[in-house]
């Protein structure tokens, strides 16, 4: 580790640390709600420090349903698709950013399919220490999503920032697109500044990197 002129500091205290950051993308539409809240926050990350920032976009994904063989308890999902892409990069990660937009009262079909393979990584190992960020967008309802992580990040010792957002407007039943909640977008860009800040203002680093490609942003 690199140190400050007079040596008495790490060098990445001064300058940010490198975070590595999955975003699980787990609207149908690309550049939606969810997805342009978590697009401010990488803003106010990139602001702390630098980013390795790996997408996952779960509609364009080839993700089989979890067949709850039990076979990844022996380390590794035998179920060989583009899952095989998410587990290296989410055990790497420092931060997991969560775009879950509301359909029938939970996040999407295609987030929970990519959550339920989570299955083989399940454990405080490989979650333990995160910051997991949730942008969940909404008409009406967010409590499950928003109930179900904070009991999976409390029993896996990471933390969870869960920012809610109403985009519906119930006297005009109309859909509100996020842009017109500038408040909302700087306050996602506020919480990647906070989350940064305090990653850099750590220490030492959580975990470290595992070998593959991954793209800086
Ligand atoms: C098929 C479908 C189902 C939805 N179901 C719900 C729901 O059950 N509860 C809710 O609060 N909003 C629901 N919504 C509204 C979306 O969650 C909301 O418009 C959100 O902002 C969309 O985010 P996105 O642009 O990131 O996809 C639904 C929208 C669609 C298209």
């Amino acid at each position: 580790m690199g140190r400050s002129p007079k040596g008495d500091r790490p060098l990445t205290i001064l300058l940010g640390r490198n975070m590595n950051v999955v975003v699980l993308h787990g609207s149908a539409r690309k550049g939606g709600d969810s997805d342009t809240l978590a697009d401010r926050f990488l803003a106010g990350l990139r602001e702390t420090g630098t980013c390795e920032v790996e997408h996952f976009y779960a509609i364009d994904m080839s993700v089989a349903h979890c067949r709850g063989c039990g076979a990844c308890s022996a380390g590794r999902c035998v179920v060989d698709d583009d899952m095989q892409r998410v587990y290296p990069a989410f055990s790497r990660a420092d931060v997991v950013v969560l775009a879950a937009p509301m359909f029938w009262g939970y996040m999407t079909s295609q987030l929970k399919t990519v959550f339920d393979r989570l299955e083989a990584v399940a454990s405080p190992k490989h979650f333990g220490g995160k910051d997991f960020v949730v942008f969940v967008t909404y008409r009406h309802y967010f409590g499950s999503t928003v109930e179900w992580l904070q009991r999976i990040t409390s029993a896996f010792g990471s933390r969870l920032h869960a920012m809610t957002c109403r985009t519906y407007d119930p006297e005009t039943e109309r859909d509100i697109p996020i842009g017109e909640f500038p408040d909302r977008l700087e306050e996602a860009r506020r919480l990647g500044r906070a989350i940064g800040g305090a990653r850099s203002a750590e220490p030492s680093p959580c975990r470290a990197a595992s070998a593959g490609a991954r793209k800086t942003e």
